[in-house]
């Protein structure tokens, strides 16, 4: 490529990052700009102006996805699809998701300024709401293009008992229709999303490119300990019932399973709260929020037995019942064999080195790889930080990033 075009697609993705970061809410730390917050419904006019500057045809779908269709020759050939998402979690950084739906903004004008035009429509997504959120649901947009967010999620409620269907009316947008498939009706040829890698692997191995194999799995438990009340000063040591305790020795056994994984297992207690407001009071109600990962299915599968026991029986030394909540957010899922092939082979056309990598983060690549052949390209993330304020990943290797998306978009288009 023009070592001009270079300059101007390195220049757009810092100026489009840096005004992306303008959309935070204030109160918080980091870049904080969750799904249906106020910073998030101003951020998404930008989105939708970038595209239509980039040349794109935009619309919204029913699910709250931004999509920018740069025409093909032929509109009824099955589409490529790539995008992400542009909320953050709370304290959140500037890259995550960002980085995949400003580089396939970048992609599709690259495309358009090389004169290419593409037999297939290319879509460029901007996915609603992929962080997960207080009602315990990542990926809201692509789950719901995809089919797969039931009425039943819509009662989840979050800590303050507001459900997930209210809050997307909140947002204007009516839940009633979430669970109408728009995209099923229309086959697609490819998804594939750029992304950063949110660990530490490409930095440690002098690598700029990753081709994701396998996307985990995650298991989320709410534990909710039940002991007794009393006065926390007179109550004996030996005869309590301290929900509090019990949720410690719950803390501690969430991560002790996540250190006996024997490949890749991580086991994170993300959250716990107290009833109890006094300081003088043994706490009798507590909760704790807790969430399991890995892409080993058989290690996955039997998390929520082994973790259950081990917790009830800690809670009965305690004098504590506990109760479970678990829910599955996504299951394992492996990228396309033939979309994987085709970034690697387009990284190699490109004299990009790279390596087979696995994701511990979910994306909505889990589930558009249900609607179609699914892949992702990882970028390197700073000294592997993510999901807070230090995440950084470097211009050159975003830029680097977007030419193997241009690369791997034009080579599926041609399959
Ligand atoms: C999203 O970034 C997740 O992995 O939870
Ligand atoms: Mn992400
Ligand atoms: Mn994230």
């Amino acid at each position: 490529m023009h070592p001009t075009a270079v300059s101007e697609t390195a220049e757009r993705l810092d100026s489009g990052i840096a005004d992306l970061a303008g959309f935070r809410d204030p109160d918080r730390p980091g870049w904080t700009r969750e799904v249906f917050s106020e910073s998030y419904r101003a951020s998404r006019d930008w989105t939708m102006r970038r595209m239509q500057d980039a040349g794109l045809e935009v619309s919204v779908d029913h699910a709250g996805n931004i999509v920018g269709r740069m025409a093909g020759r032929s509109s009824s050939a099955p589409a490529i699809v790539t995008g992400s998402h542009t909320d953050t979690v709370d304290g959140g950084g500037r890259f995550d998701g960002i980085v995949g739906v400003l580089g396939g903004i970048e992609a599709a004008r690259l495309l358009r300024a090389s004169g290419a035009t593409l037999d297939r429509d290319l879509l460029v997504v901007d996915f609603l709401g992929e962080e997960s959120n207080p009602f315990g649901l990542s990926c809201l947009g692509s789950r719901s293009a995809a089919g797969e967010l039931t009425p039943g999620d819509l009662d989840r409620q979050d800590y303050r008992g507001v459900r997930l269907g209210q809050a997307y009316r909140d947002f204007g947008l009516d839940p009633d229709r979430l669970t109408d498939v728009p995209w099923a009706r229309r086959p697609l040829h490819a998804f594939v999303e750029l992304h950063i890698e949110q660990g530490p692997t490409l930095q440690q191995r002098g690598l700029p490119l990753g081709v994701v194999t396998a996307i985990t799995g995650i298991e989320r438990v709410i534990a909710t300990f039940t002991g007794s009340a009393d006065h926390a000063g007179t109550r004996a040591m030996d005869d309590r019932r301290d929900a509090m305790v019990a949720a410690a020795e719950a803390v501690l056994a969430v991560r002790a399973e996540g250190c006996g994984a024997p490949t890749h297992g991580v086991a994170t207690a993300t959250r716990v709260d107290s009833e109890s407001r006094s300081p003088n009071v043994v706490p009798s109600l507590v909760r704790m929020q807790s969430e399991i990962r890995s892409v080993d299915s058989t290690w996955l599968s039997g998390v929520r037995g082994r973790l259950s026991q081990e917790i009830a029986a800690k809670a009965g030394e305690h004098g504590v019942d506990v109760e479970f909540d678990w829910s599955t957010d996504n299951e394992i899922v492996h990228a396309a064999q033939s979309v994987q092939d085709v970034v690697a082979s387009s990284a190699d056309a490109l004299g990009i080195p790279w390596m087979p990598i696995p994701s511990g983060a979910t994306h909505d690549a889990v589930h558009m790889a249900s609607l179609a052949p699914m892949g992702m390209i990882f970028i390197p993330s700073k000294d592997g930080k993510s999901h807070c304020p230090e995440e950084w990943s470097e211009t050159a290797d975003i830029a680097l990033g977007v030419d193997a998306l241009v690369q791997t978009i034009t080579t599926l288009d041609g399959r």
